[in-house]
């Protein structure tokens, strides 16, 4: 398969197994590929099979390598060994049909590459054929092969409430790497995102990097492990992790799909095709995902204490600086006045609210805004009318104690009556307000996952049902809505993945609002995830998480990185705070676009403690060019380097300006080619504790 500047090769060997070729840079056609020499032992403890780079092993015929697939039959029987079929092309997209040697288990391998990016996406659907059952203990998307190499490093994300995304590295060795989440949900601990660099040859902006992500809200797994004769395995899929699928015949079980793609520059390159990929693959929009309006969100200055009156003042407020859409966070619903009640009853609150969302909602227009609201439709506070009338409606054991996460139970989804009362409490909201925005929250992980209406050999589907039919209700409502545009968020960045941003517009990646700690957070985001969707927001200072304090404009620069938001107490503003901020709002607008669908270079890295950061955006046709710098503090009259920029079109002229106005740093011309920005470079001059600043290059002509 060729897309992009990518060739992803497989074949079938000697003995039909489906084995991986090649997946690097692009070929030419009728460069020798095959064919695959015959399967050999490579000694009496490790037989063929094993060694063999399939593209979809079963476990079965002494095969070690992590499975992609592991089946147990009625008999005993858990030896699965799957060989080719067929095969059909039809576009960029390969179907492959394997067989087990000799049981009625059918497995089909969707390959789909894209021309553009050459990111390749594969699943696989396995299919009981037979007359009996058969429990599916492991079920992964695919297994994708990279070439003996000793300096592969791997790069994931790990975090925690309030510290997503950080960026980890490791050597690839032999002892398996494993990313994964147990939690019924995407999670803050891990993400589903990968990159294998080469330390030997790669840098941020040039060297082999392969990259992928799974787009799966549920529990997911990657393990990333040196085999025996130094081939480098990535496999992905349904973590097996309480996972049990069983199939009766005639059924199928389709798994999610695991994205994968190749770059030859570097990091920043392998983001840019993923960035690419997300906006013209993934995101709703087709191929043209709508720019994010410029937000307010209640929560920080508020919380819980919503009312008709505050959230007025605040919208009026909101207006005067430039806000498109105001959102009105937690509170407004059932008796919900702390996280103790009120999860499940998604009726007005009429003490706060005495006659309905209306008046506000047509202030919020009147003042030339759209209206968003925050729900959290999967979870139940057990003091709830919701739970009180549904008490089986959550996940649970019946026999056992039901763990409470902030005062808060899980509704088990993938009941179909749990399924449908979401939706029509949803519609029914969206329908009976003008309501165009919901941030869907999902603030705990499952505990007691059990589905006590269903057979107990049944109940670990929950694992895929639930997600299926969360997916399904998000789908649904924005069939009925077209117009709606819905936020991820999970107790801040607890479930951001491919498959979610398919079905939301944005995604918020943190509660921590602290615009120094978002720089490394957008920074380790920015390496899976596109700026097109990364939520930011200005808040208080001192920020809530360090108390930190910067300034507004600091702030406001760093949330400027993504999409941005403002999420302080605007009644504690000065005039200058407001004069600061229109001025700000107004300068983002100019170059929104830039920053949400451009090319982003990571200039300067702020991992490790760096004193300096900075980030480039480019437009897609190189005239504008926007560049956010930033200074932890200055020691010692320490000299900084030049910031030497990326992606400009070298013999067109660029005029710079600071960006929400200003004097340019003494000494910085006024205008220059794209060639002396990119070598000569610029100095930002910042000098101080959390100093920032922003330049816009504009073309000349
Ligand atoms: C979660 C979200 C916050 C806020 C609160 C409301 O923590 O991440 O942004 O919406 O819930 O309870």
């Amino acid at each position: 398969m060729d897309g992009g500047d990518v060739t992803y090769a497989f074949g079938i060997n000697p003995a039909g197994y489906l084995e991986s070729i090649y997946w690097g840079g692009r070929l030419q056609d009728g460069d020798p590929l095959g064919p695959i020499p015959a399967l050999r032992d490579h000694s009496s403890v490790d037989m063929a099979a094993s060694i063999a780079p399939q593209e979809f092993p079963g476990q079965g015929a002494g095969t070690f390598a992590e499975p992609t697939l592991k089946l147990a039959y009625p008999d005993g029987v858990r030896d699965v060994v799957l060989k080719y079929v067929s095969h059909k092309i039809a576009g960029d997209t390969i179907t492959i049909a394997l067989r087990d040697v000799s049981r009625p288990v059918d497995v089909t391998l969707r390959y789909e590459i894209d021309p553009e990016t050459g990111i390749v996406g594969r699943s696989a659907t396995i299919a009981n054929n037979g007359k009996g059952w058969v429990r599916i203990d492991q079920a992964e998307s695919a297994s994708y092969t990279l070439p003996v190499g000793s300096d592969y490093r791997l790069h994931y994300l790990t975090g925690r409430w309030a510290a997503e995304w950080t960026l980890q590295q490791r050597p690839v060795t032999e002892g398996a790497t494993v990313i994964e989440s147990r939690r019924g949900s995407t999670g803050h601990q891990n993400n589903p995102w990968f990159a294998i660099d080469r330390t030997a040859v790669s840098t941020e902006e040039s060297g082999p990097v392969w990259f992928g992500a799974l787009a799966w809200s549920g529990s997911w797994r990657i393990s990333v492990d040196k085999d025996q004769i130094g081939k480098v395995r990535i496999v992905g899929g349904y973590n097996p992790y309480d996972f049990a699928y069983r199939l009766q015949p005639g059924e199928k079980l389709e798994t999610p799909v695991f994205y994968a793609g190749y770059s030859s520059r570097g990091m920043g390159g392998a983001s840019r095709l993923m960035h690419r990929f997300q906006r013209d693959e993934i995101l709703p929009g087709n191929g043209k995902p709508k720019i994010r309006p410029v937000l307010y969100n209640s929560w920080e200055a508020t919380e819980f204490a919503v009312d008709e009156a505050g959230q007025m003042a605040l919208a009026e407020k909101a207006a005067r600086i430039g806000v498109e859409r105001f959102v009105m966070d937690d509170g407004w619903f059932g008796a919900r006045n702390s996280d103790k009640a009120g999860l499940g009853d998604w009726t007005v609150n009429r003490t706060k609210f005495p006659n309905g969302l209306k008046p506000l909602i047509d202030k919020v227009k009147s003042l030339g805004m759209e209206f968003g609201l925050w729900v959290e439709p999967e979870m139940v506070n057990p003091d709830s009318d919701l739970y009180r009338a549904h008490p089986d409606w959550v996940i649970n054991f019946p026999t056992r104690p039901r763990s409470e996460g902030r005062n808060q139970l899980v509704l088990n989804l993938a009941r179909k009556d749990v399924r449908d009362h979401l939706l029509k409490v949803l519609d029914d909201l969206v329908s009976a307000n003008d309501i165009r925005f919901l941030k869907w929250d999902h603030n705990r992980n499952w505990s007691e996952p059990g589905w006590p209406e269903v057979a107990p050999e049944d109940q670990q589907k929950l694992y895929v049902e639930y997600v299926r039919n969360l997916y399904w209700i998000l789908a649904e409502l924005r069939r009925r809505h077209p117009g709606l545009e819905i936020e991820s968020c999970s107790g801040g960045g607890g479930r951001v993945d491919l498959g979610i941003m398919a079905l939301t517009d944005q995604v918020w990646p943190s509660d921590n609002t602290d615009p120094f700690d978002r720089l490394t957070m957008q920074d380790g985001f920015s390496h899976a995830y596109a700026p097109a969707v990364m939520m930011a927001w200005v808040t208080d200072s001192p920020n809530w998480v360090n108390k930190r304090e910067t300034s507004l404009e600091y702030r406001f620069l760093s949330a400027m990185q993504g999409g941005l938001g403002v999420g302080a107490n605007l009644n504690h503003w000065q005039d200058e705070d407001y004069a600061t901020a229109t001025r700000m709002i107004a300068a983002y607008k100019t170059v929104r676009a830039t920053v949400q669908q451009g090319d982003l270079y990571r200039l300067v890295s702020p991992q490790q403690g760096s004193e300096h950061s900075a980030t480039l955006s480019v437009a897609p046709d190189r005239r504008q060019a926007v560049l956010f710098a930033f200074l932890h503090s200055s020691t010692k009259l320490e000299p900084a380097p030049a910031i030497q920029l990326q992606g400009l079109d070298a013999d067109r002229r660029y005029r710079v300006s600071r960006l929400g106005g200003g004097t340019l740093p003494a000494g910085m011309p006024v205008e220059a080619s794209g060639r002396f920005w990119m070598e000569q470079g610029v100095d930002p001059a910042l000098r101080g504790d959390f100093q920032a600043i922003g330049l816009l290059f504009e073309a000349v002509g």
